[in-house]
């Protein structure tokens, strides 16, 4: 989904600089033209001519010849979008006052494009109240700071300071491009005031499974990358996000800023949503939730008759809560997903009725191209105050326009 999109990466000196070859290859390969620029103590960790053969262009450094003869500003021009990558707690310091004293920072400086910093750094330089006020001073200008990842760092011990994997920043960087068409080039405006800055949203994902016996259950094709790319944008607008997974979504790259829970059934997804509906402002479920459920799971393995000419096997369905219908509507905004395969908008303008719920996203799982579990959607959202239909696109895309839909709800 990034065709079309220059985007300038800034590689500064950390360790964590080791992961940027793979960062650019990523935006590479989804469709990105992508320029590097590094500082010279980024040049102890990895060689110019690596990014050079990746993005078959020069990497303009402070020694080296460029092909244009102000480097700084020609790249601040061309670009996008510029992601920093790593973020030292040096070059957030000298962004954070707008020095220029070198070609990386003078490129941030003469930038105006939606700007993405992805700092790595020890822990306690992270947690250092210089670092931290430079942090909120980056972010009070529209841009996105990315927070780091808990583990374990190039120092031997635990701490927050890591930097997230490259396949996990890439879902920022496709949720800024997203939200950037959503509020039509206006994201760094829409990041400063957000509506939902500070707001707990909690998004489930993907498909939830009833056990059959122990190793059998009861499944369906949805993937979770819709409740994905959601859970990416509300992130990225300044909401405390948690994102309710199911076994299906389990594996999908997800910020380490996203809190998350893991369920398995519908009365699990029940329990735990029930848990996040009265702090949170804002319920999406995206999951696709079993209607029924197996009424006695086996404890072992059923195993076919042979002592019988038996051709059938009955399993008792007992149905399952409806999760979205039982949620209070008091003080939380809730949005449902109707995935139909006929009659699309009466269906879904039903089940806003039905369910007593603030919004629908109906979509027609019976074309291929915007079914489950592939890369785009196409959508009717549906309120009370009308509806609108995003086009087939990316479920980023998706997911922003969602977002700005519920933006003008909130805030007409
Ligand atoms: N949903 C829910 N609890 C259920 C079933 C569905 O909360 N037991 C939610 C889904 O997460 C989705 C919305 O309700 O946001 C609509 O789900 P869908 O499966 O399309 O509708 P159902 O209410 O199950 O109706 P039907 O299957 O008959 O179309």
């Amino acid at each position: 989904m990034l065709e079309n999109k220059q985007i300038v990466v800034i590689v500064t000196g950390g360790i964590a600089a080791y992961k940027a070859p793979d960062f650019v290859r990523l935006l590479i390969k989804s469709g990105a033209e992508v320029r590097v620029v590094m500082t010279e103590a980024a040049e102890q960790f990895v060689r110019p001519f690596t990014f050079e053969v990746l993005t078959k262009y020069p990497v303009l450094t402070d020694q080296g010849d460029y092909p244009e003869s102000i480097g700084h500003i020609h790249l601040a021009d061309w670009a996008d979008l510029v992601v920093v990558l790593p973020a030292t707690a040096n070059t957030l310091a000298k962004a954070s006052l707008g020095l220029g004293d070198n070609e990386a920072t003078a490129t941030l400086l003469a930038m105006d494009c939606p700007r993405i910093f992805v700092p790595a750094m020890n822990s306690k330089m992270w947690e250092n109240l210089a670092t931290v006020n430079n942090v909120n001073n980056i972010r009070k200008g529209g841009d996105i700071v990315i927070e780091p990842a808990s583990g374990f760092l190039a120092e031997g011990y635990e701490g927050k300071g890591r930097m997230p994997e490259p396949i996990e920043v890439l879902q920022a960087i496709k949720a800024l491009v997203a939200l950037d068409k959503a509020f039509n080039g206006q994201v760094k405006n829409i990041l400063k005031t957000s509506p939902f800055k500070g707001k707990k949203i909690a998004v489930s994902a993907g498909g939830t499974q009833e056990a059959i016996d122990p190793v059998r259950f009861i499944g369906n094709h949805s993937s979770g990358k819709m409740g994905l790319a959601l859970a990416h944008v509300a992130l990225l607008l300044g909401a405390e996000v948690t994102l309710v997974m199911t076994p299906t979504a389990r594996d999908l790259p997800h910020l380490p800023a996203i809190q998350t829970r893991q369920v398995k059934d519908a009365r699990q997804l029940y329990q735990v949503m029930h848990e996040l509906n009265e702090a949170s402002d804002i319920i999406i479920m995206a999951a696709a939730v079993s209607d029924y459920r197996v009424e006695t799971p086996s404890p072992e393995k059923i195993k076919k008759n042979k002592d019988t000419d038996q051709d059938h096997l009955q399993i008792n369905l007992v149905e399952n809560p409806d999760i979205l219908k039982s949620l209070s509507q008091e003080g939380t905004f809730l949005v449902g997903f109707a995935a139909e395969t006929n009659h699309v908008l009466d269906y879904a303008k039903k089940k806003l009725a039905a369910k007593g719920i603030d919004m629908i996203v109906a979509n027609d799982v019976s074309q291929q191209a915007i079914g489950f579990s592939s890369e785009d959607n196409a959508v009717t959202i549906i309120s009370q105050k009308g509806a609108k239909t995003l086009p087939q696109a990316d479920k980023m895309m998706i997911a922003a326009g969602i977002f700005a839909q519920i933006a003008q709800e909130l805030n007409p």
